[in-house]
């Protein structure tokens, strides 16, 4: 039984991260898709919604994976959970300088947690939530790069 983490911000769910749950659920037994509560981000979404959203997108598609939220060291989450491996999503080679410190930090944390690197589909290889949120905040359209609720609450929160 292998159980994988894919950490993240997921501020918010974009159809990137999907394509690697996707992809990662086809590797594991299961995967635990995990928010972190960060105190020193601002968040456009609380955990709560997003959360909410993740629940009613990902929980009815695929049947190996689980919702979590976790604070603190990633690498103590990890272990808390008895999971060997934590799944990253790497678009560019902008991505790699920022991950490759983070997997090597994680190594020497607890060398016995291995960081799998997985490639979305090219099609979402310039796609991230800040780009998302910068885009519709200015009024363009993310259709196509979010879940449909994930457009409609973002639509939603920019209103209110
Ligand atoms: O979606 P993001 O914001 O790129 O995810 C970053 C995340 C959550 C994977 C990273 O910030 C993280 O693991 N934070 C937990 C704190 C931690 O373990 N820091 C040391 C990492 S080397």
């Amino acid at each position: 039984m292998i159980r994988a983490i894919y950490p993240g911000s997921f501020d918010p769910l974009t159809n990137g991260h999907i394509d690697i749950i996707e992809r990662s659920a086809r590797l594991f037994d299961e995967v635990v898709v995990a928010i972190l509560t960060n105190p020193q981000k601002a968040p456009l979404f609380t955990v709560e919604e997003r959360l909410d959203v993740m629940r009613e997108i990902l929980q009815p598609r695929f049947k190996n994976i689980r919702l979590d939220v976790f604070h603190g060291l990633l690498v103590d989450y990890a272990r808390r959970l008895s999971a060997k491996v934590i799944v990253r999503g790497i678009r560019a080679i902008s991505d790699y300088e920022y991950e490759f410190q983070m997997a090597l930090m994680n190594r020497r944390l607890s060398p016995e947690i291995e960081t799998l690197f997985l490639m979305p589909a090219e099609s979402y290889s310039y796609l991230s939530s800040r780009l998302v949120k910068e885009v519709a905040e200015l009024g363009g359209s993310v259709k196509g790069l979010v879940p449909e609720l994930v457009e409609q609450r973002l639509l939603a929160k920019l209103r209110s």
